[in-house]
């Protein structure tokens, strides 16, 4: 392998956030499960635990940190002094470029690639797009069903996202797309993890650890030189 060397490649603001929005689709996941089909209860007949009003609680307000931290990544994707990255980790045209090469190396045809400083083109090309679009799904869904008023009672959701009903074609068939949210980020995140655990394995890059420490292992080419501290590995 390349002459490489070991670089911090992430902030810890974007390993906190990405750690955030990980945590609060789990729970999303797990609260969005219990008020779909309820399968377990506490408490006792004569004193009864309010479960669902607690698990409903938690979804909403993990659906807000999960909004927040989305804005605030992409937000900083374009925009951030330290490192504004979207290029490395959305659908840019440098990725698009690099798309097939990518497929063909996933699927063993091949065992190089050009160098990718963040995300693989699969993640950033087809993963990421569909992540959003489907927070964007969630979100509408959400409020339609959410049916109540918030920030002071100066908002209500049904005057604001009633038109989502129209959209989904009915309440039901509204509930059963926000439904369907469990599975689809529980497929991305399958093969997201699949993709890293595979790019690790294959590349002996750190690429997994990468998302804990912010280190990674690059062609020295490719290290950043300006404020970059840079630990020879000799391999
Ligand atoms: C981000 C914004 C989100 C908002 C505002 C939101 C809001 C809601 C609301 C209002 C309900 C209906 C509660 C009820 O019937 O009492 C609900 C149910 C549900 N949510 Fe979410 N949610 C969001 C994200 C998600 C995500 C990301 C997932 C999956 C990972 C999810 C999974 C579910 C499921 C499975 C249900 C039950 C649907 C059913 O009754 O079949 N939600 N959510
Ligand atoms: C559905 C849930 C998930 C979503 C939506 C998601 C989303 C993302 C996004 C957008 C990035 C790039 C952001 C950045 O570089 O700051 C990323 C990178 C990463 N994620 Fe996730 N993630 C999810 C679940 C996970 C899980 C469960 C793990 C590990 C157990 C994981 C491990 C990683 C790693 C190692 C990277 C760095 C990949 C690289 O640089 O090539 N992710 N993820």
């Amino acid at each position: 392998m390349a002459d490489r060397v070991l670089v911090k490649q992430r902030n810890w603001v974007y390993i906190l956030l990405h750690w955030i929005i990980v945590s609060v689709l789990a729970i999303l996941a797990f609260t969005g499960l219990y008020i779909h089909r309820p399968f377990f209860t506490m408490g006792t007949e004569a004193d009864p635990v309010m479960v669902m009003s607690w698990i409903r609680w938690t979804h909403f307000i993990c659906a807000a940190i999960l909004i927040e931290s989305v804005l605030i990544r992409l937000e900083l994707a374009f925009f951030s002094h330290f490192d504004a990255d979207w290029r490395d980790i959305g659908p840019s045209r440098k990725m698009l470029k690099a798309l097939p090469e990518a497929l063909s190396f996933y699927l063993f045809a091949r065992n190089d690639h050009r160098y990718w400083r963040k995300l693989n083109p699969v993640k950033s090309v087809i993963l990421v797009p569909l992540e959003l679009l489907f927070y964007l799904i969630a979100i509408l869904t959400g409020f339609a069903m959410f049916e109540g008023t918030f920030f002071w009672r100066t908002t209500d959701t049904v005057v604001l996202f009633g038109w989502v009903y129209d959209l989904f074609g009915g309440q039901q068939s509204t509930r059963n797309w926000h439904y369907y949210l469990f599975w689809i980020f529980l497929m991305i995140g399958v093969i997201h993890v699949y993709l890293n655990i595979l790019r690790t394995a294959r590349q002996r890059d750190m690429t997994f650890r990468s998302m804990l420490s912010g280190w990674r292992l690059v062609p020295r080419k490719y290290a950043p030189i300006k404020g970059a501290s840079q630990r020879k590995k000799r391999e």
